[in-house]
């Protein structure tokens, strides 16, 4: 089958690694115990007054998605998060993950008020794809139906036919594959080559990748594996083909959270960001052990160690800040909203037909 890989430039490359550094040192703020019940109590009010629920990805810190839990709100994956701030009956939405995150929200809400806690959480695969450059790309390949995964800006998302979720990629792929059409796939390569190995589809890629998974390592994850005969890997498919070789379950964070459950072990070597581990313990049970997979080979340093840096700088401190003065609200060109929405909904839909859910049974 045709895999061709559309690069991105060398100096693209660095400004998102600088970004992503920039991002880890401005890390949400450690609070102390009474700090972190004054803003816990804050938001409760603020959110009654306001009229708002919280909608928060597993990436985030535990505190807010203990507190999300508390308040009605929403914690999960990327496709349960728009679907969840689209039906609910609240005026004001207040995201706490990425940009996209947020972005999503408004282009299925446009009547509501999305509000993000952190203005400048980004993400490695948004800023990897330039709608200008993306666009020119979807020019030259008329024959393709152009599919974009949901980390990604609400003008690449007008360019598409079809957004995914990395819960539902490998299902409207092969639902696209048999219908003997031809798939244009962005940004992330990796999970584009998983899908693309999975189905057997015609993709042509765009070349970006998740700084975090992109860090896992093959060969140290299988000296662990050695190490640990008794434990269970799980690695998210934005990680590397070699990585997701090893692994007992792949698939996106609320799948994870649910092979934790199912598969039974008592310890689990985890490829994806370490938030994902207080949900993982509540469904799984707290006396499961889990561990990072390797992101080095011996000695090295890592840039991100399994943590996504712009989800961690959301914090209590910030979301108390945009509940109180509205501020980071996402606002979108309705032209831009109106195409978005098209290819949204449809997966959304499509979500529906095939029984996909972002959310772990919990
Ligand atoms: P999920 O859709 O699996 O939550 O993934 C979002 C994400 O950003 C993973 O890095
Ligand atoms: Fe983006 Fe990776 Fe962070 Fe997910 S973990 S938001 S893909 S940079």
């Amino acid at each position: 089958m045709n895999i061709s890989i559309n690069g991105i430039s060398d100096q693209l490359k660095n400004e998102i690694r600088d970004a992503a550094l920039n991002a880890r040192s401005h890390r949400g703020a450690m609070l102390s115990a009474d700090q972190r019940e004054f803003y816990r109590e804050k938001i409760k009010k603020l959110l009654i007054e306001r009229d708002a629920v919280l909608v928060v990805h597993y990436y985030v810190d535990s505190e807010l998605q203990i507190l999300a839990e508390e308040t009605g709100g929403c914690v999960s994956d990327s496709l349960e998060m728009a679907r969840f701030g689209y039906e609910h009956p609240a005026s004001t939405v207040v995201v706490a993950g990425v940009k996209f995150m947020g972005e999503t929200a408004k282009i299925l809400s446009p009547e509501k008020k999305i509000l993000l806690v952190e203005d400048d959480a980004n993400c490695s695969l948004d800023l990897g794809c330039p709608a200008e450059q993306f666009s020119a790309f979807c020019d030259q390949h008329p024959d393709r139906e152009v599919i974009v995964y949901a980390n990604t800006s609400a003008a690449v998302k007008a360019r598409a036919d079809w957004v995914a979720t990395s819960s539902i990629a490998l299902k409207l792929i092969q639902h696209l594959h048999d219908q003997g059409k031809k798939v244009l796939w962005a940004p992330d390569k990796y999970l584009g080559d998983y899908v693309q190995r999975q189905t057997g589809a015609d993709m042509l890629m765009w070349d970006a990748a998740c700084v975090v998974h992109e860090e896992f390592k093959a060969d140290a994850l299988e000296a662990l594996k050695k190490q640990l005969p008794d434990a269970k890997v799980l690695v998210h498919p934005e990680s590397p083909a070699d990585v997701i070789a090893l692994a007992d379950a792949v698939g996106s964070t609320s799948q994870l959270i649910q092979a934790a459950k199912d598969l039974g072990a008592k310890k689990y070597i985890v490829a994806t960001e370490m938030g994902i581990y207080h949900k993982m313990k509540q469904v799984a049970g707290d006396d499961i052990e889990l561990m990072p997979a390797p992101t080095a080979g011996e000695g090295a340093t890592c840039e991100s160690c399994a943590n996504c840096p712009w989800m961690k700088m959301n914090d209590l401190e910030k979301m108390a800040d945009v509940l109180e003065n509205g501020g980071n609200e996402i606002l979108i060109d309705e032209n831009i909203r109106q195409q978005a929405e098209v290819s949204l909904k449809r997966m959304v839909e499509f979500g529906k037909k095939v029984g996909v859910t972002g959310r772990s049974s919990h």
